[in-house]
């Protein structure tokens, strides 16, 4: 299973790419913003410094909402680096993008997944990755896992080479259930990628070997 970071934070990019352990990096624009980052030029700055920091991939959303904007925003954000994947909504013209942008060849993100058949279309179009939001769908009393679970089983029924990633992260729980799944990526707020090593009988048992040792 691939692990990605949920965050736009460049420190927290730079620490858990240091661990080895993540393949690459998923942004929004509220991510964004919580850097302060200003205007177009700035953003584009962060966006490559992203790409410096670490080896694998980096979804950035286009912010236009008409097609020929978000095409033209898509073709921005891969100048700034190729390993740029172009993030778009699972709405009517976010699938019409992904579709264009899949047929040039280009990487696309389908975000902001809900249900089995957005998914579907999602994957038709030609999505390289479709994100199913667990958290949000949870927040509505839905069974996002069981959700996220159908498209496991929808993806091997059909062999759709478009890989999941399970996305809006909130509990170990959800990461623990992804691996059982089968699930191809989770994206992880950095908070959780250090849960990953955390255990107190590692904690307690190095205690005790360096005491042993001493004595
Ligand atoms: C990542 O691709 C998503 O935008 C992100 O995981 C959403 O998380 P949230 O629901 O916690 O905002």
């Amino acid at each position: 299973m691939k692990i990605y970071l949920d965050t736009a934070n460049l420190d927290q990019i730079r620490e858990a790419s240091e661990l080895g352990i993540i393949n690459g990096v998923t942004t929004n624009p509220s991510l964004v913003a919580k850097e302060g980052v200003n205007g177009i030029a700035d953003t584009k700055a962060h966006f490559a410094k992203i790409c410096e920091l670490m080896d694998g991939n980096i979804s950035v959303e286009v912010i236009a909402t008409d097609m020929e904007g978000m095409i033209a925003e898509a073709h921005e954000l891969i100048s700034i680096d190729p390993r740029i994947v172009v993030k778009a909504p699972a709405t009517r013209t976010g699938l019409k993008v992904i579709h264009r942008l899949s047929d040039q060849g280009i990487k696309t993100n389908c975000t902001l997944v809900f249900s089995v058949l957005q998914a579907l279309a999602a994957m038709k179009a030609g999505a390289t990755y479709v994100s199913p939001f667990v958290g949000r769908l949870e927040d509505k009393g839905v069974d996002g896992l069981g959700v996220i679970a159908q498209m496991v089983q929808m993806k091997k029924n059909y062999e759709f080479e478009t890989e999941i990633l399970c996305a809006s992260v909130r509990t170990q729980n959800h990461i623990q259930r992804c691996i059982e799944l089968g699930v191809d990526i989770v994206t992880c707020p950095y908070e959780f990628v250090l849960t990953f090593y955390d255990h107190p009988q590692t904690e307690d048992g190095l205690k005790k070997f360096l005491m042993d040792y001493h004595a």
